[in-house]
């Protein structure tokens, strides 16, 4: 019997959808040999354990299933493995260590995908899925990500970043800078996902207002070249950053809602289709020249950011002239990109499969 740890939730605005990413795969590994053991960060921040965690409909109410549950944290056993410890309390208490094969990270966005959390699994020896601490921390800060592949001759769109101390020393410049690239712009927090504080602007009044917006989500900002007729396409990316394959390619159609997690889990297709049930095209409808194209920049970057396990690489495509350009990766893409293995040939349980034997490799 061998205990697979899920951590899921965490303090992200991306928690709810990551509630259903866990709570998938957690569905996906039913027949698996492993023994599921859920780590539920809470909003707040509280590493909880315990059975009812591992169903979808606890969910609906946030406060009854942490008070079920059970305080934990890693510790190791009289042999030296890596456990997650049970904090029972009482006089009466009982330890409970359940020593960890592995665990599969299904967090999204801040601690739980950007380094933090994969550094905490390497303090204590415990192989984890996905990319390790630093192309986690590449991955989430999309101004250093894009200037990693610019230096390495890969297509990003033109833009500047700054810090929120040089927007107050010398707005100006910055301002003249943003429109030599010429409008309409794209102003972007560097570390958040979803759309959040994400505005296109086409003159400077706006541009100054959306910065200053922005600034309430993040102190690093991106100001980028809006990509006109757009065309939105990703690419996954499954292995090590020496051996690794290509999924199909999507299509992502419309601007991807984040709908709060009741909305999602009243609508009954939510458990099968996962994030938001985004409407996509897959494979998607571009030409072959192109797909290829974009599955071996996503390779290649992959590699280059020193990834392992799976991502999720999204681009923009010029729809008139078909240019490409690398826009973000996502290490710990929602529902594991599950669909576009599915289109590739890998059942989601076989996807999961490979995803922890790469993390024990
Ligand atoms: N960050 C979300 C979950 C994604 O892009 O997949
Ligand atoms: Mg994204």
């Amino acid at each position: 019997q061998k205990n697979l740890i899920v951590a899921f939730g965490g303090m992200s605005p991306e928690h709810e959808v990551s509630v259903l990413t866990a709570l998938q795969a957690v569905a996906a590994l039913e027949e698996s040999h492993y023994t599921l053991i859920p780590l539920y960060i809470t909003k707040s921040g509280n590493w909880l354990t315990g059975k009812s965690l591992l169903k979808l409909e606890s969910f609906k109410d946030l406060k009854k299933v942490a008070s079920e549950s059970i305080p934990c944290t890693f510790s190791h056993n009289d042999l030296g493995q890596p456990v997650l410890l049970e904090l029972r309390q009482g006089w009466f208490s009982k330890e409970v260590a359940h020593p960890i094969h592995a665990l599969l990270t299904a967090f999204h966005g801040s601690d739980g995908e950007n380094g933090s959390f994969q550094g905490i699994c390497e303090l204590y020896h415990i192989p984890y899925t996905g990319s390790g601490v630093l192309a986690s921390a590449l991955g989430m800060d999309k101004l250093r990500a894009k200037e990693f592949c610019k230096n390495h001759d890969l297509p990003v769109v033109d833009g500047i970043g700054f810090h929120e101390s040089e927007w107050v020393d010398s707005r100006d410049s910055l301002i003249a800078k943003a429109e030599s690239i010429r409008y309409p712009l794209i102003v972007k927090p560097v570390h958040l996902g979803s759309s959040i504080g994400v505005e296109m602007v086409e003159h400077r009044e706006d541009l100054i207002r959306s910065v200053e917006t922005a600034f309430r989500y993040d102190a690093r900002l991106l100001i980028e070249k809006a990509v006109k007729p757009l065309t939105e396409v990703n690419c996954s990316v499954l292995g090590s950053s020496d051996k690794n394959r290509a999924s199909v390619c999507e299509r992502p159609i419309g601007k991807e809602e984040l709908l709060s997690f009741t909305d999602k889990y009243m609508r009954d297709e939510a458990g099968s289709k996962g994030m938001a049930s985004a409407d996509r095209v897959i494979p998607a409808d571009i030409d072959d020249d192109l797909t290829r194209a974009i599955q071996e920049t996503s390779r290649t970057i992959f590699s280059l950011l020193g990834c392992s396990g799976l991502a999720r690489l999204d681009f923009l495509v010029n729809s008139n002239t078909g240019d490409y350009y690398f826009n973000e990766i996502n290490t710990i893409p929602g529902s594991f990109s599950f669909y576009l293995w599915k289109e590739s040939g890998i059942e989601y349980p076989q996807l999961l499969e490979e995803l922890i034997k790469l993390a024990l490799d």
